[in-house]
Formats: structure tokens, sequence, C-alpha cells
């Protein structure tokens, strides 16, 4: 018989991908179900990207590429953090890949070893620990606090740090709570990671997502000794609503850097030729769709918050950056509204899929038992009917 080896039955499928299937079957069966499980921008791709798409066909750039992205690709994101961050990168240290998520697994592959531990802030994004898994490191999660924005502080890494430690896996803004870090924040994190010798791995990829006028922070920036310990990833998923043309990249030091190319060069070649043209008209070309796509996600930002904060038993702090709304549920705890008793995050979000056709993913998906995620990459409408039915369901009870 052939067997399912034991690294592949260790990896748990993505929570979220399970709670949009629940949600497509049961509207396949005729319900009308309000989904927010999908971190996913609404919009379409801007026009001037599917039109380079077009012309990197039509010019025949349908070939393979170099492993590791075209020099074009590679010069315009090193040249993206000159302009934006003033961090010196060359196209050298640029590794594009299928995708932020594929990224973060050729940097792991690249810079972990078994046995090596790498510390994850919770609540997390849900492929960080199965990412570590992956590669054989062991994820450590250190937990976070709503009260404290949910962020690491420097004495909570300092703590969690063993001589088998080997790296921070930082996000801002969070996927799945919106948290941002003030400079003076990350500066006290950097000194930890300074004073330890320990690396980061910084996940920005919605650097281009914040709110109420805050500026990204560029982790590796923060001391002239930081590009050397710090892998940078982002890309064009979420920053220009382009999450089926798979480009991310990640900006290491070189001979990392290429080790990560080799294990790519090996696994799947090059990112797809046309989505890197596309991805390249994106970074290099006019802005604007940018900002007009955040302003709209703020407004959905207080949208949401407001509605949820008004509904009893839910607390919802405001998120600032990303587009995910973290809430609190545990004020709902042993209530029955439509017959199912909530007595966790799964229990909360199975009934409220079931009794008021509202898909939201749970807490413990992202290693914080007491909240739900609801993302707010929908419309007002679809927002307004969805806290609606939740409020009017959870009235019941
Ligand atoms: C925090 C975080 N990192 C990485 C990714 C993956 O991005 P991509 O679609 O480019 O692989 C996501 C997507 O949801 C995310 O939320």
């Amino acid at each position: 018989m052939l067997q399912v080896s034991r690294l592949a039955s260790s990896i748990k499928p993505s929570a979220t991908l399970a709670a949009a299937a629940r949600a497509k079957q049961l509207q396949a069966s005729g319900v009308r179900i309000r989904d927010f499980s999908l971190g996913e921008p609404d919009f379409p791709t801007p026009e001037h990207v599917c039109e380079a798409a077009r012309r990197a066909m039509a010019a025949g750039k349908t070939r393979y590429t170099q492993a590791s992205g075209t020099p074009e690709l590679r010069g315009a994101v090193a040249k993206l953090y000159g302009e934006s961050y003033g961090l010196s990168v060359t196209p050298e240290q640029v590794l594009i890949s299928n995708g932020a998520k594929h990224s973060l697994h050729n940097a792991l592959a690249g810079a972990i070893s078994p046995g090596d531990e790498v510390i994850i802030p919770t609540p997390y994004w849900v492929s960080y620990s199965d990412l570590v898994a992956m590669t054989g490191g062991v994820p450590v999660l250190v937990p976070t606090s709503m009260q404290s924005g949910f962020r690491l502080t420097p004495e909570a890494l300092k703590a969690a740090i063993t001589p088998r430690t080997r790296m921070l896996l930082l996000n801002a803004p969070s996927n799945p709570t919106g948290a941002v870090y003030t400079k003076a924040q990350l500066e006290a994190i950097a000194r930890v990671v300074l004073d330890t010798g320990i690396s980061v791995l910084s996940d920005e990829i919605y650097e281009r997502l914040m709110f109420d006028g805050r500026e990204p922070v560029c982790f590796a920036t923060l001391h002239p000794d930081l590009p050397g310990r710090t892998i940078t990833v982002s890309g064009v998923s979420k920053t220009y609503a382009m999450t089926g043309w798979r480009i991310g990249w990640s900006v290491a030091p070189v001979a990392l850097a290429k080790a990560m190319g080799n294990i790519q060069s090996q696994q799947t070649s090059n990112p797809c030729s046309i989505s890197q043209a596309a991805a390249l008209a994106a970074i290099t070309g006019e802005q604007g769709c940018v900002e007009s796509m955040r302003a709209v996600f703020q407004q959905r930002r207080d949208l949401v918050c407001r509605l949820l904060n008004a509904v009893p038993g839910i607390r919802c702090p405001v998120p600032d950056g990303a587009f995910y709304a973290f809430f609190n549920i545990e004020g709902l705890y042993g209530k029955a509204p439509g017959g199912r008793k909530i007595s966790d995050s799964a229990s909360f979000c199975d009934a409220a899929l079931e009794d008021a056709h509202v898909c939201l993913v749970p807490g413990s998906a992202f290693g914080a038992e007491g909240f739900a995620r609801l993302s707010f990459a929908t419309s007002n409408e679809e927002i307004e009917s969805g806290v609606s039915q939740l409020a009017a369901w959870l009235s019941k009870g």
C-alpha cells in the first residue's frame, strides 16, 4: 500500500481554506453565506498590470526565465527598497518566488536546520508553524495579549530565547490582528536580536496597508547590522490585488539568497514569466491604485469595528493595518443562541456558520483561543448584512 509520509501526515490543511470550503458546501446547497474567511482583496487587479501581462505574452515572454526571477524584476525590487526605505539592496539579494508564502518556505528551508527553534509571536498567521515544521525546525509560540495590542515585547522575546533559537518570525502589520509596531518598539526588539545573535524573518506583506497615516517600517533598516541577519519577505498579492498571479519576493544576504535560489531552482524553477512582467508593471507603474484601495480598506475597518463593538459580548480592538478584525468572543461563552452552545472559538465559528450563515475563522487556528477573525476584504453591504445576521442570531441566546 502506498503510505503517506511522516512529513505529509504531520501537516494540517490551512484552517482558512477549510472554513471557506465548508461555506462553499453550504452555498452549493442553496444557503446564502456571508463569507469573511479569506484574506484576499476583492478589487480587480489594476488594468495597467493586466495590460503588461498581455504585452508580455504578445512579445513571447512565455519561456523559462532565470530561476531566481528576471533581472528586470529583481532589479526593480532592489530599487524599491532603496526608494521606499533608504535600504541598499542589490539584485543578487532578491529572490522572486511563487507568492510570499513560497518566499517564506524558501527562507526557512534556506536558514533553518532540523532542531532549530523559530520564535513565532501569537496570534500568528496560520501557515507559519507548519512551514517551520516542514523544514524540521521547532516552532516556539510566544503569546501576546489584546491588552498589549498583540505586540511582542522585548522582555517576552528575551525570555523565549534558548541556545537552540535560530530565528524570530515577525509579521507586521499582522495577519490576523492587524497589529503594527512603532519604530521605537521595533528598535527595542532589534536590540534583543542583535544582543543575542538570532536572525529575523520579517514578513512585511501588508506593508502598504496601514491606517490613520502610519508609515511602514522595514525591520532591516533599524541598524546597520540587521541586513546581515534579516530576511525580508513581501510581494504584490495584497498591495496590488494580485493574489492569483503568485509573485512574492525575499531580500536576504547574498550567500543565503543564492542558497534559497538553488532550492527554488530544483523545486519549482522560475515563477511564471507573465506574472513577473505584471509584477514589474505593478511596482514600477503608477501607485495611485494602492492608495485608493488602502483608503477603502480603512473605511471598511471603521465600519466593521463600529458594528462589531455594538454587539453585546463582542470586543473588537481597532486594527492598525492589514484587512482583518480579530475580535474577542469570551463574553459569549455559555450562550446557545440557536441551540448550539458556544464554549470556544471553534464552537462559536461553527454555530455562526450553521445558524447565522456567517463564515469566520476561529482564533484557535491562529494560536489564540477566545477570538475570531473577520476579513473585511469585502463590500460594505456584505459587512453590514453579515454583522447584522450575527447580532440577530446572538440576540436569541
Ligand atoms: C501574513 C501573510 N504572509 C504571507 C501571505 C502569503 O501571501 P502570498 O499570497 O503572496 O503567498 C499571506 C496571505 O494570506 C499572509 O497573510
